[in-house]
């Protein structure tokens, strides 16, 4: 069935909670949750950043909501958008929590372009139009340490009773060789420890909650991982691109058998991937990749890099379609980058139920959270 950004309904009353929300793919898709009217917990370890992420979202999701009302076609059907906004006197106030939220555009500051049907069709907005967004809330977390991934489960848990949508994004890619406060390396420890532990701590909120998804985060990447349990943190020897691509099958192995745990509840669990984006993902990689992934050289490499809003639709479509297999990328070139979102080729190894159990327990043994789905009500 093939699924589109609009196909996303109506999200009010729903929480969600995403994992590195500041910057990249976990923005871009808290931007979307919320501007379909989800209530988005921005889960980010600096909060400084994270605030300043929170009012940005608070102000572009208004504007959204108002340029995806006025455009004639969405970009994901195969036809190229571009869509412009002046910010400069962009005025947007929300009250939130189920109150009106007004993006208030005046002036014709709000042009988008949009080339549709190989005309160019421009609308351009006056006067605002009462439009609604959900709550945008930052929470420190450091998924490098499990004192504060405990910490923040708690703050969540005391602030809200129901989690819809555990999106597990935050990544490190490449970093130096790096050993976390409990003992890991830092790739594995951020990208699935972290994440294990997080998912753990609030699996009684999201049973709790009807029809609750996870949402975890890979790469095309976990197509090369193998998951070292003889040196599972790279101590006898550190090649980081080979530690980052044992998380990224880490996540996956970790959402398959996470569902197999939920069945009998109405909890799903997902996986997604957004192939090839322009992120800051890559900051501690070469210069040649950085160069690849550089806004200014984006002209030259749109056919193998993607916006960070395109390469969110696969973790959006998993998060919100209700037909949703359990694995998505983008529909393109080896799944690099994509107009659509469309279930995605996961390597066999990812099914692989003895290697999912044994880092199961693994994970349940490093990180000491223990996971108890049997308290759910029947799927
Ligand atoms: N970009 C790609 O081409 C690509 C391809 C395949 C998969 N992915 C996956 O997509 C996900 C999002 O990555 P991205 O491309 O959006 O990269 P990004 O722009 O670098 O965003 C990563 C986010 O993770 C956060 N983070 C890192 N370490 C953290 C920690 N210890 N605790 C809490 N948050 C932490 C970062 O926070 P700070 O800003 O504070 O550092 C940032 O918000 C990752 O799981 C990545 O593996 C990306």
């Amino acid at each position: 069935m093939s699924w589109t950004i609009h196909d996303i309904g109506d999200l009010h009353g729903r929480v969600a909670l995403v994992t590195g929300a500041n910057t990249g793919i976990g923005r871009a898709t808290a931007e979307a949750l919320a501007a379909h009217g989800t209530t988005v917990v921005l889960a980010c370890r600096d909060l400084a950043k994270a605030e300043r992420t929170a009012a940005a979202i608070r102000m572009s999701g208004a504007a959204r909501q108002h340029r995806d009302k006025t455009k004639p076609d969405p970009v994901w059907r195969g036809r190229d958008a571009r869509t412009t906004l002046n910010e400069r006197e962009d005025l947007a106030s929300a009250t939130r929590r189920g109150r009106d939220a007004r993006a208030s555009l005046s002036h014709g500051q709000y042009l988008a372009t949009t080339t549709r049907r190989g005309r160019d069709a421009r609308t351009r907005l006056n006067e605002g139009e009462a439009t609604t967004m959900g709550e945008v809330v930052p929470l420190h977390i450091d998924l490098a340490s499990l004192r504060s991934v405990r910490a923040a489960a708690e703050r969540f848990r005391d602030r809200f009773d129901r989690l819809d949508l555990l999106i597990n994004n935050a990544g490190v890619m490449v970093p130096p060789y790096t050993i976390t406060e409990d003992g890991f390396e830092l790739q594995i420890g951020v990208n699935h420890l972290g994440h294990f532990a997080l998912t753990g701590l609030l699996l009684d909120r999201l049973i709790e909650t009807e029809g609750s998804r996870v949402v975890t985060v890979s790469s095309v990447g976990h197509r090369r991982g193998v998951i070292d349990f003889a040196d599972l943190h790279s101590r006898r020897r550190y090649e980081p691109l080979t530690a980052y691509n044992q998380s990224k099958l880490a996540n996956l192995l970790f959402a398959f058998a996470l569902d197999r745990r939920l069945r009998g509840t109405t909890t799903r669990s997902l996986a997604a991937h957004p192939g090839a984006a322009r992120t800051e993902l890559m900051r501690h990689s070469p210069w040649h990749f950085r160069f690849v992934v550089s806004r200014r050289t984006r002209w030259l490499f749109s056919w193998l890099i993607q916006d960070e809003d395109r390469a969110a639709l696969p973790t959006l479509r998993a998060a919100t379609d209700p037909g949703a297999t359990d694995y998505f990328g983008p529909s393109g070139w080896r799944e690099f980058t994509g107009t659509r979102a469309v279930p995605a080729r996961p390597h066999p190894k990812s099914r692989d139920l003895e290697v999912q159990e044994r880092l199961w327990a693994e994970s349940e043994r490093l990180t000491g959270v223990t996971f108890d789905a049997k308290r759910g009500a029947p799927r």
